[in-house]
């Protein structure tokens, strides 16, 4: 299985960010292989001028097609997502996230913004023909201990919910693989 991690900050040191790298570890400790992706690997020209071009944009592009599944990050800006994913997610091909599976992360400072993902991010994935958008994990900028040693923290809370949505992706990533693995059987039974 293949999964394409986005990292939607435009800031450094990033909280959704850390959830997003905790999120692939999960997965590669799993035998998922993880393609990663933030928005500091795009030219900032490329997305503020939407150059479609963009060899990066083509690359995601290529490498989205190909694989099953895509894990994102976002903070919560504005009561929405970063603008510069939008610049980012604007310039992909309209049915960039068929087929794939989606499992949405994001921070914020307050809980108050807690479904911004729901309303805001979910409609532009939606777009994008994802396939299955899953249940999401928001985290409130209390729960990452960010000066934490050797590595950032999260509150046992969150750890959980992070848990648990991933082992649903992983779960809705495996059956994603094994409907493709019976359809090419099938195609290759009726011919
Ligand atoms: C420009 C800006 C706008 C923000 N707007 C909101 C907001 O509307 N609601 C909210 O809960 N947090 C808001 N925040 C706080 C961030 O969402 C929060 O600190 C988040 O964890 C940052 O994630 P990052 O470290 O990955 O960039 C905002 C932060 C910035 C810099």
């Amino acid at each position: 299985m293949h999964v394409i991690s986005l990292a939607g900050s435009p800031r450094l040191p990033s909280r959704s960010s850390v959830l997003l790298h905790l999120g692939e570890q999960w997965l590669q400790q799993r035998d998922v292989k993880v393609t990663s992706y933030s928005l500091h690997d795009f030219a900032a020209e490329d997305l503020l001028f939407a150059n479609f071009a963009s060899p990066q944009v083509k690359a995601l592009a290529a490498d989205l097609a190909g694989a099953d599944g895509l894990l994102m990050a976002t903070p919560v800006y504005k009561a929405a997502y970063s603008g510069a994913l939008k610049t980012l997610l604007d310039l992909l091909p309209e049915r960039a996230l068929e087929h794939k599976v989606v499992l949405p992360l994001a921070t914020g400072g307050s809980i108050a913004h807690m479904l911004a993902v729901d309303y805001a991010l979910k409609p532009v994935l939606a777009a994008l023909k994802a396939q299955e958008v899953l249940h999401g994990v928001f985290a409130d900028d209390s729960q990452v201990d960010m000066k934490a040693q050797p590595q950032p923290q999260l509150a046992p809370a969150l750890a959980e919910r992070l848990e648990e949505a991933l082992a649903n992706f992983h779960l809705a990533l495996s059956r994603r693989a094994s409907v493709s693995t019976f359809d090419s059987h099938l195609l290759r039974h009726i011919a």
